[in-house]
């Protein structure tokens, strides 16, 4: 007779012949996870996160529950990542630059000057050897990755002062993610780099902790910074990804089924999340511009001969270095 209680592993009997007999939710496991991410919820990374919580639950037949708590309830990303390690939370979107700090291969992700367009972002994004061996580089340590969602492009904004060249930088105390990479990054460019959480930037502009700060375009109005950082200076220095991250154990405990439910529920809401994101974009420019931000072009190849650097020195780190970004460069134009 067919067992099939709660959690047992051993429902993956020669698939579908078709004579399920009765019961059928219930011949999976049915799991509960919870998702933590920093965002407001009508920012579209909330949007799109609901979007592959309801294709999870619906491709697992129902065995999939997964229940997102945004804003940083569950703590900054530092915390939530540390969190997922440990297991007590199953899964994060949290950004490629905070999980540099956990495991030295992502650090590629904020090699400022690595994609040369959003096309070429993509592509390795959705394509590369390297973006999927980094995914799974973190397995012992914990957790592993099973998607990504674009964050844009990250340009360089101040509460009163533009910012066009490199000199510009000078003496200005920059907010950067506490990623090393990204510290290096505006050293390099001239300015005074403190790295510190998210949540923690607004009040930092608004107490004069800060100088500026450096992000896309909605962190402007979805995270208020517009109102008191007036300087948007299209630096377009990064493109650093979001990652969904879920906890080792949680995933090797999971029927194969289900874990094409969770990777094809993450693939396509990463694919409507390139819409949502495009759209999302100019509707924060135009606020943004209501707000008062004034946006600047700045002398880009100055920027990027600044930066050049950190590429040699990321390469010369080590073989597997070398190796990934001589393969995220092959996918250029
Ligand atoms: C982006 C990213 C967030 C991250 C933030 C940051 O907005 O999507 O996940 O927290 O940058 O600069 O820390």
């Amino acid at each position: 007779l067919a067992a099939c209680g709660g959690n047992s592993e051993d429902t993956n009997d020669a698939s579908g012949e078709g004579e399920s007999s009765g019961d059928e939710a219930n011949t999976e496991e049915s799991v509960s996870f919870r998702l933590a991410h920093n965002q407001p919820e009508n920012h579209p990374i909330h949007l799109s996160l609901e979007e592959f919580t309801n294709l999870a639950t619906e491709k697992s037949d129902g065995n999939i529950e997964i229940q997102i708590h945004p804003n940083g309830q569950l703590g900054a990303e530092r915390e939530v990542i540390e969190s997922v390690k440990a297991g007590t939370l199953e899964m994060a979107k949290v950004s490629a630059g905070a999980l540099e700090a956990f495991e030295e291969s992502y650090k590629i992700f904020s090699l400022p000057y690595l994609f040369e367009s959003e096309e070429h972002y993509y592509d390795v994004m959705d394509n590369s050897e390297t973006v999927k061996e980094i995914y799974n580089s973190t397995e012992d340590d914990g957790f592993i990755a099973i998607g990504w969602y674009t964050s844009g492009q990250r340009s360089i904004y101040t509460v009163d002062q533009k910012v066009e060249t490199p000199d510009d930088m000078k003496g200005l105390k920059i907010r950067v993610q506490e990623s090393p990479t990204s510290i290096a990054m505006i050293e390099a460019m001239g300015g005074s780099p403190t790295p510190m959480a998210f949540g923690d930037v607004y009040t930092s502009l608004q107490s004069g902790i800060l100088d500026g700060a450096e992000n896309n375009e909605n962190a402007l109005t979805q995270n208020n910074h517009g109102e008191v950082a007036k300087a948007y200076s299209y630096t377009e220095h990064q493109f650093v990804p979001d990652i969904l991250i879920i906890n080792s154990n949680t995933w090797n405990g999971l029927s194969d089924e289900l874990k094409q439910a969770l990777i094809d529920a993450a693939e396509e809401s990463k694919e409507s999340h390139k819409d949502r994101w495009a759209e999302s974009i100019e509707e924060a420019k135009a606020a943004a511009e209501e707000m008062g931000v004034e946006f600047f072009e700045v002398d880009k190849q100055a920027f990027i001969d600044a930066a050049a650097p950190l590429h040699d020195e990321f390469v010369s780190e080590s073989d597997t270095n070398a190796k990934y970004f001589e393969d995220i460069k092959s996918f250029a134009q």
